[in-house]
């Protein structure tokens, strides 16, 4: 009896859905294509419609420009945790997962009792496909992503790779991490890591039944460091393009970002080819604040904004990213709604057409309507982490942030370039590249097409500016020694956060003091582990495996 209620209701509300959808637009007759592309550690300074012309990437500005830029966008610090995040729409103190990265040879991963994004979406009809990095465990195979609503994998499950031969070094353990599913992937030996995820992700488009929706997950190796021996593999022909840049590190990074940037323009090109373009959302996010200057053996850029990845300043959490679909309503846009990481579950599960009632008690806040309408968000405050193991956490709510301890020793808490506004020769923003990269002509079909005046419109209202005019400029600078106190800063006045207004608004401080102690007592303890010396892939053909479902090499071990 219930049963046929329920399949009744459900039939009533897919229909009157579909029915109000088709009376805005026949395109919007389906459940709408998904597709979220994860670059790593990409910084915020290093997509060009922040403002740096020092490395172009005329495909993803060209999504930004005519999609929705997210301006007030989070992530979390680092890798792990926020992918936990986006796959469970809870923060990574609610998981476990709030304490630095899963490493391959932790017998933990993300809680099996963690209902994930794409198991979602397949109860809503979508076929469901990861291409890249996982990197939420791996350690039974349970924990891996074709047990956990992912039709199928092509990539990797620990936190990097080298591009080309694949292997993983977590030292002192060393071996491959490339598979299909959960067969390791050795003929793939030599072919560029970019390339193999690009040309994986243009196959699933284009042998894709339209008529079933799809949820592509691609996250990227790029452009995170591969391994000490080669930290960042680019092919030479494309690191030569930029000979400009002085700083070798710069020059390979810009090879790397290249790759990404290409890789994005064809995959938006083939859904455009597919047929798929004029009804899909697009999601291009970094996964964390940029490792600049040498941090992880990388060089990011978060110019202006301060710190690294791994820290909980602006530069570690403010996240490049931009959310693209031809169902938003006056798309170019410059969002300012506070949005988090979390908030992608809830906001695509709505995008999709769910009832986002039956997502229980997350973090995450659905921001659909928000976007596409560009209506006031509902998000208020962000909690970027609380570390005890760490000692730090942050939390924003409203203009204000709280910053109690740090990472490193404070090491890593300035400001890094470089700022990529036009100080070498020859550095101009090409806005006639940006129209004519793969993904500005595919979006052009489908939409609007881009001129020179929305672009440069756009792309200066999403610059963050921390200039000598600021209020602060004439005060004495007020540091923050966030070892010693904690900091508050007006994000919307300093979002460089170069002035600690600890002292000068101490009930402030204090309200946020308690909105932290409020939060950490729902975190559960951090889930890390020391390492399993069966997971050396020695023991394993050399490659990383899903050692905990074998006993039989424990006398080996010991
Ligand atoms: C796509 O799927 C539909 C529904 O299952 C089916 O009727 C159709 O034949 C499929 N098209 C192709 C080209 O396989
Ligand atoms: C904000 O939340 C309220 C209550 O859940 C909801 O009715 C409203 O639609 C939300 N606003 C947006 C823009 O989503
Ligand atoms: C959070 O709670 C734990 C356990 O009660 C405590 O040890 C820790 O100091 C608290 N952390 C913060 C940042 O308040």
């Amino acid at each position: 009896m219930e049963f046929w209620v329920a399949v009744t209701l459900t039939l009533f509300i897919t229909e009157g859905w579909q029915q109000c959808s088709s009376f805005k637009s026949p395109q919007q007759n389906h459940r709408p294509h998904i597709v979220f592309i994860m670059a790593d550690d990409l910084g915020w300074n290093d997509v060009g419609f922040h403002g740096s012309n020092q490395i172009p990437t005329p495909n993803i500005d060209a999504l930004a420009y005519s999609g929705v830029i997210l301006n007030q966008y989070y992530v979390t610090a680092i890798c792990t945790p926020s992918r936990s995040a986006l796959m469970t729409g809870k923060y990574p103190i609610h998981t476990g997962m709030q304490h630095t990265v899963l490493y391959g040879a932790e017998p933990r991963g993300l809680p099996l009792t963690e209902k994930l994004l794409p198991q979602y979406l397949k109860e809503l009809g979508y076929a469901t496909h990861i291409v890249g990095k996982w990197h939420l465990g791996s350690y039974h195979k349970e924990y891996t992503p074709t047990y956990r609503g992912f039709d199928s994998h092509l990539g990797y499950w620990t936190g990097h790779h080298d591009y080309n031969d694949h292997t993983a070094v977590e030292s002192p353990y060393w071996g491959l991490d490339m598979r299909r599913g959960m067969e390791p992937a050795w003929d793939l030996h030599g072919q560029y890591s970019t390339d193999i995820f690009t040309k994986e992700a243009v196959r699933l488009i284009k042998t894709h039944n339209a008529s079933k929706p799809l949820f592509l997950y691609m996250a990227h190796a790029a452009v995170h460091s591969g391994n000490p021996y080669n930290p960042l593999p680019a092919p030479d022909e494309v690191v030569a393009k930029f000979g400009s840049i002085t700083d070798y590190n710069r020059r390979r990074f810009a090879g790397v970002l290249h790759k990404l940037d290409e890789s994005v323009g064809k995959v938006v090109q083939a859904l455009q080819e597919a047929g798929l373009l004029h009804n899909s959302v697009v999601v291009f996010t970094t996964d964390n604040g940029g490792p600049a200057a040498g941090f992880n053996i990388n060089a990011a850029s978060n110019w202006p904004l301060r710190g690294v990845k791994n820290t909980l300043w602006e530069g570690g959490v403010r996240g490049a990213g931009l959310l693209w679909s031809p169902l938003i309503h006056r798309p170019g846009r410059v969002s300012t709604q506070l949005f988090h990481i979390t908030d992608w579950l809830p906001t695509l599960y709505a995008a999709a057409g769910g009832d986002v009632g039956h997502l229980g008690e997350i973090d995450g806040m659905n921001a659909w309507m928000t976007l596409l309408e560009d209506l006031p968000s509902n998000r208020t405050s962000v909690l970027h982490n609380i570390d005890d193991i760490y000692g730090n956490a942050a939390l924003t709510v409203g203009d204000w942030k709280i910053v109690k301890g740090t990472t490193y020793g404070g090491m890593w808490d300035s400001w890094y370039g470089p700022s990529g506004r036009g100080e070498t020769a020859g550095q101009k923003y090409d806005m006639y590249q940006v129209m004519a990269s793969l993904a500005g002509r595919a979006v052009a079909r489908v939409g609007t097409p881009l001129t020179p005046t929305i672009i440069q419109t756009l792309r200066n209202e999403a610059e963050v500016i921390c200039d000598s005019l600021s209020m602060y400029a004439h005060a004495e600078r007020l540091e923050c020694k966030p070892l010693i106190a904690p900091c508050l800063f007006n994000i919307r006045n300093d979002p460089c956060e170069q002035n600690n207004l600890a002292d000068m608004y101490p009930e402030t401080l204090q309200l946020l003091e308690v909105s932290i102690n409020e939060i950490n007592a729902t975190a559960v303890p951090p889930s890390n582990l020391a390492w399993d010396p069966r997971a050396d892939p020695r023991f394993w053909d050399h490659t990383w495996t899903n050692f905990g479902d074998y006993s039989i090499l424990n006398s080996a071990v010991s």
